[in-house]
Formats: structure tokens, C-alpha cells, sequence
């Protein structure tokens, strides 16, 4: 049976860290893998989830089942969370939220439910995107195509070019968008943006999934989600992919929720049956204790506001990295060439060189990122941010690279 299976290249990420713990070199930065760090190098444990966790072992009374929906209170704080606890959507009771393995998990129930209710659909994805999001929806079978979204080599987004290719969308497709921190360009859309690409899919009746894998990590957790409540607002059926792997640290422990907006109560009922089925056939139900600790911390005051301060300090700590490394390579180039990166939102942004100086970084300098240029700014650490800079200038100076 097995032996039809070759064997296949690994993951491009998993290579990379690979590549970096057999690094033997003593300076070493890891940019690639796109988790947290704070000061010291570690993913920390958030300090409401220490306390939350307790909370739920001392008061669990059992490990029986829960449901293919997962925890009914932690559907409906996320929803209050993502949509404003008044948001007409919710009000007309048009919402129906599912807990779900990781955002990951969400993105592919949500994949299974446009094959099953469109299965000509194509969805569209922005260009560049995160590595993941081609295989999550590609493997449900629907039809993948890209817009335009950011030109990595001018540091700008491709706004006009992403209306262009939508406006030949056919009705009925799907456009996957960044709800913020665009991974990988840390480049989003402004409220004009917003306003005009909504127009747009109304204009075309194209149905927008939006994929929130870093609410609270831009600027707060309402500002972040702006978009999406503009998105709902205004549209008649939407998807949405939250995660809390980035902004509750909870990456293993897979904690995320798929919310359907439907144009009318009794259609989101319709809709809520096959994404619980869905559910039931990828992986019957999602796992407990993560989105326990999340419902505890959203439901506890105190809980909630030592969540809101330590996620301040991880978003702080990024936006303060991107600053120091603007200004290095400002210092270190004599020129603004990377100055977006101190504008930009979220842990990523793409350099913008091409793969051979990628490599160099790599090989001559132990400076590890994605082939796309990838950053992770929460690799930059006030002791290696000179070092940074100067491998970066010192490639950059010796090829130009043509912005
Ligand atoms: C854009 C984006 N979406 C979704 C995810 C999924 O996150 P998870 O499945 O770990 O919750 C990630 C994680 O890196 C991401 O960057």
C-alpha cells in the first residue's frame, strides 16, 4: 500500500529551525518561526493563563465529552470579543460560533463548509499570504487563486491591482483576508480600504472569510477587529477564523472558533448543522482545556484585565523592536530604505530582498528567516539588533537591491 509514497521535502519552516539548532555558531538569530519571544528568547506562559489553568483543574469534575460545537461560553465570548457585544449580526441572531482546533482547525471547517455549500467556489488568497493557508483550503478540494495584495520590493501595498482581480471574481467566490498583522507583510488595509473593498464585494456578491490569527497584537483588541466588524456589518454572509495561539500564548493547545454570519436566523441554523457535522467527520470535537482557560479568562474581570496588560507588553514589546531596527539600519545604510518596517503591524514584515540574499544571511551571517524574506520582529532583541542591522547593510550595501 505504501509503496507508491515517496518520501517528501520537509516542511519549509521545519527545515529552517532544524537548520538553526544544528547552527553551531555563537551569535545566532532565529527571524523564521513565527511564534512570540520575549527579552530572554522564550514563548512565555502568560501569567492569566497560569492562574486561569489553576482554576480549571481545581474546579473540573470531569474529563466526559463535550460537543462537536465545544464550550458553549467560550463561543459566546469569542463572538463578543471579535463582534462588539451589540453588533446587529448578533442581535439578529445571524451568528453561529463553533470552538475549534487552533485557527488552523477553523480555517479548514470553514474551507469543508464553502465545498459543501459551493463547491465550485473558488476562493481567493491574498499574495503574498501565510505558507499554511494553500494547503489548509486546498486540501478541501475548492479552486485557489491569488490577488494582488503587497509588492514586497516597494514596500507597499497593491491596493488598486487587488480591486482589479476581484472585480473578475464570479459571484459567489470567496476572498480570504487578513483581518489585521498581515503574515506575512505586517501591511493592512486603512478604513477607506475597508469601505471600498467592501463595496466591491457587495457590487460583486463575493463572500469574504477573514482570518483573525492576531487580534490585540496591532494595536488593541477593538482596534484590531475594526475591519472584521465593518466586514459583518455590511455584508450578508461572512466567515471568520479566530485564533488565540499569538494573543493568549495558548499555540498548543490548539484554542480557535469559526463564526458564520448568515443573512437570516433560520439559515444560520441550516448553516450551524453542517459545520457541526463537518466537525463530527474531521475530528468528532475539538480539545477542552485551552478554550476552558480562555472562557475563564474572558469571564473573570481580574483575569481579563491581567490578559489586556500582558498582551500590551508583547504587542509593545514588537512595536518597540521595529522601531530599533528601523533606526539601526537607517544608521547602518545612511538611508530610509527600511523604514516601513517601524510603520508596519503584527510580528511580521518582509524584508523585501530576494532569496540569494536570503541565503547569505543565512549561511554567512547564522541570521535565520523564510525564503520570502520573512521576519518574525519578535527574534530582535535589543543585544542583537546592531548585529542585525549591520549583516542586513553589509548584504544590502554589496547588492543593491532595485526598489
Ligand atoms: C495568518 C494565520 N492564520 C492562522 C494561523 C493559525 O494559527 P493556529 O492554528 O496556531 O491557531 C496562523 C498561525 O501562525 C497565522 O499566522
Amino acid at each position: 500500500m505504501f509503496q507508491p509514497l515517496q518520501r517528501l521535502n520537509p516542511d519549509a519552516i521545519l527545515g529552517l529551525m532544524a537548520k538553526f539548532r544544528a547552527d553551531t555558531a555563537t551569535i545566532k538569530v532565529d527571524l523564521g518561526v513565527g511564534v512570540f519571544r520575549d527579552l530572554s528568547g522564550n514563548t512565555p506562559v502568560l501569567e492569566c493563563v497560569r492562574l486561569a489553568e489553576r482554576t480549571v483543574l481545581d474546579t473540573q469534575s470531569t474529563k466526559s465529552y463535550v460537543s462537536a460545537a465545544g464550550r458553549e461560553e467560550f463561543n459566546h465570548a469569542v463572538e463578543a470579543l471579535v463582534l462588539g457585544s451589540a453588533h446587529p449580526a448578533r442581535r439578529e441572531r445571524r451568528c453561529r460560533t463553533v470552538q475549534a482546533p487552533g485557527g488552523c482547525g477553523a480555517l479548514r471547517v470553514g474551507a469543508e463548509l464553502i465545498r459543501a455549500a459551493a463547491p465550485t467556489a473558488t476562493v481567493y488568497v491574498s499574495d503574498p499570504t501565510w505558507g499554511n493557508h494553500v494547503p489548509l483550503l486546498g486540501s478541501s478540494g475548492l479552486r485557489l487563486e491569488r490577488y494582488p495584495y503587497y509588492d514586497a520590493a516597494r514596500h507597499e501595498l497593491r491596493f488598486e491591482a487587488m480591486l482589479q482581480r476581484l472585480d473578475e471574481a464570479a459571484a459567489g467566490d470567496v476572498v480570504l483576508l487578513h483581518a489585521c498583522c498581515h503574515n506575512p507583510s505586517g501591511a493592512d488595509l486603512h478604513a477607506s480600504q475597508w469601505h471600498a473593498l467592501i463595496e466591491l464585494m457587495q457590487r460583486r456578491r463575493l463572500v469574504p472569510f477573514l482570518d483573525l490569527a492576531y487580534q490585540g497584537f496591532g494595536d488593541d483588541l477593538e482596534t484590531d477587529v475594526a475591519g472584521v466588524r465593518l466586514v459583518a456589518e455590511n455584508m450578508p454572509e461572512v466567515l471568520i477564523a479566530t485564533s488565540y495561539s499569538k494573543n493568549l500564548g495558548l499555540y498548543r493547545e490548539r484554542v480557535g472558533a469559526l463564526i458564520v454570519v448568515s443573512d437570516t436566523e433560520s439559515r444560520a441554523d441550516a448553516v450551524q448543522s453542517h459545520v457541526l457535522q463537518i466537525a463530527r467527520s474531521i475530528y468528532s470535537m475539538p480539545p477542552d482545556h485551552g478554550a476552558a482557560i480562555a472562557a475563564c479568562i474572558f469571564a473573570d474581570p481580574r483575569l481579563r484585565e491581567c490578559w489586556l496588560t500582558e498582551l500590551a507588553v508583547m504587542r509593545d514589546r514588537i512595536k518597540e523592536m521595529r522601531g530599533l531596527l528601523a533606526r539601526h539600519l537607517r544608521a547602518a545604510i545612511g538611508a530610509d530604505s527600511f523604514d516601513f518596517i517601524e510603520g508596519q503591524r503584527g510580528m511580521f514584515s518582509l524584508l523585501g530582498v530576494p532569496t540569494p540574499v536570503v541565503d547569505r544571511l543565512r549561511d554567512a551571517h547564522h541570521i535565520y528567516m523564510t525564503s520570502d524574506s520573512r521576519m518574525n520582529l519578535a527574534g530582535i532583541m535589543p543585544h542583537n539588533v546592531a548585529y542585525v542591522a549591520a549583516a542586513i547593510a553589509a548584504e544590502f550595501i554589496a547588492a543593491p537591491v532595485s526598489v
